[in-house]
């Protein structure tokens, strides 16, 4: 994307003049400004991550007319929907920022108990989603410097995460980490920490996540919280993260004791099943890491590590 042209120079303009709308919302509604003080922010860091709110569909549209924003321009950018409809009412909004500080899109949150508790911004011209790090242009320097990366669920993660000093704290929205977010984490060139909410969908994700970065050579931990928090909650109650980032479990480890977790190992039957799920991620795996992977796996199982060179007969393949 040319954000020199001057074509998106005008189209950029348009979300920042939203999002100016957005913040003076905030400032006017005292539910969605004690909603943020009660999740535990503090006034520097609703202004530092420039959050706002979104009031009542009429009121914007009313706002989009009077301050003559262009509305095709609105709907393609994502702000509209259908070209006469905010995507975003009545919710908290957080700007979602691309490496050079432009806003390219917004999440919002809702604060009336709506079913959809998040709503994010399709992708657009400017935004593509699972090539985007929610709070990467914050967190860049310090991962540059610090050579490690936090990776959590979702914008309250990182927001509470850099207000506790967690500066180099990044999320995948609404989204798995996925292929197309490797080349930003490969730039960065730094030890990645997977801290995601400690629910089976976060669990899962987290093993999904270490399946990927681990045979693509890149070193990490997955970090486990307490069972059913998420690392906002955490930061929130007072408690110290440290202890936990201390205690995470290498990619290799993770994925390894995950897949027996799984299984009722003490069963034969059960233990082949997990033997070859583990064979199945190993075919993936480059040559140079399929030999510690093996090792590893044997130990934990307690198996010889050449069972796992063994093809499985025809037999076999029929029986389990
Ligand atoms: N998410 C989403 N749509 C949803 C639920 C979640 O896009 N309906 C995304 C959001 O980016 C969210 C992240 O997934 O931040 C993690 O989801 P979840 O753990 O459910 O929400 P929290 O971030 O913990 O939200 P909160 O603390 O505000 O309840
Ligand atoms: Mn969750
Ligand atoms: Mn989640
Ligand atoms: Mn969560
Ligand atoms: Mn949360």
């Amino acid at each position: 994307l040319d954000y020199t042209s001057s074509k998106s120079f005008v189209k950029l303009d348009i979300l920042e003049s939203v999002n100016n709308y957005y913040i003076s919302n905030l400032y006017k509604n005292k539910t969605a400004l004690e909603y943020l003080k009660q999740r535990g922010l503090k006034d520097s860091t609703i202004e530092k991550f420039s959050l706002g709110f979104a009031p009542q569909a009429q009121i914007q549209i009313n706002y989009f007319k009077n301050a003559k924003l262009d509305f095709k321009a609105l709907n393609e950018l994502g702000v509209l929907v259908n070209g006469e409809y905010p995507r975003l009412i009545e919710r908290i909004t957080f700007p979602i920022f691309s490496s050079t500080n432009k806003i390219i899109a917004f999440g919002g949150r809702t604060i009336t108990n709506h079913p959809a508790k998040y709503i994010n911004f399709t992708n657009t011209k400017i935004f593509n989603k699972s090539k985007t790090l929610y709070g990467l242009n914050f967190a860049r320097e310090h991962i540059l410097r610090k050579k490690e990366v936090i990776i959590v669920e979702g914008y309250m993660d990182v927001i509470m995460l850099h207000q506790a000093g967690y500066n180099t704290t990044v999320a995948t929205l609404g989204t798995a980490l996925t292929i197309e977010h490797l080349p930003i984490l490969k730039k960065l060139n730094a030890k990645i920490n997977i801290l995601y909410d400690s629910d089976t969908a976060g669990i899962n994700a987290a093993l999904k996540a270490s399946k990927l970065l681990y045979k693509e050579f890149f070193e990490g931990r997955v970090i486990l919280l307490e069972s059913g928090k998420d690392p906002a909650d955490i930061v929130k109650e007072g408690g110290n993260l440290d202890e936990f980032i201390k205690n995470g479990i290498e990619f290799k480890d993770f994925i390894i004791s995950q897949t027996i977790n799984k299984y009722n190992i003490k069963n034969a039957i059960a233990k082949q099943h997990c033997l070859n799920e583990l064979k199945d991620y190993i075919k993936t795996l480059p040559d140079l890491l399929k030999e510690d992977f093996i090792n590893t796996s044997a130990q934990m199982l307690q198996i010889n590590p050449r069972l796992f060179y063994i093809r499985k007969t025809k037999e076999e393949i029929n029986s389990v």
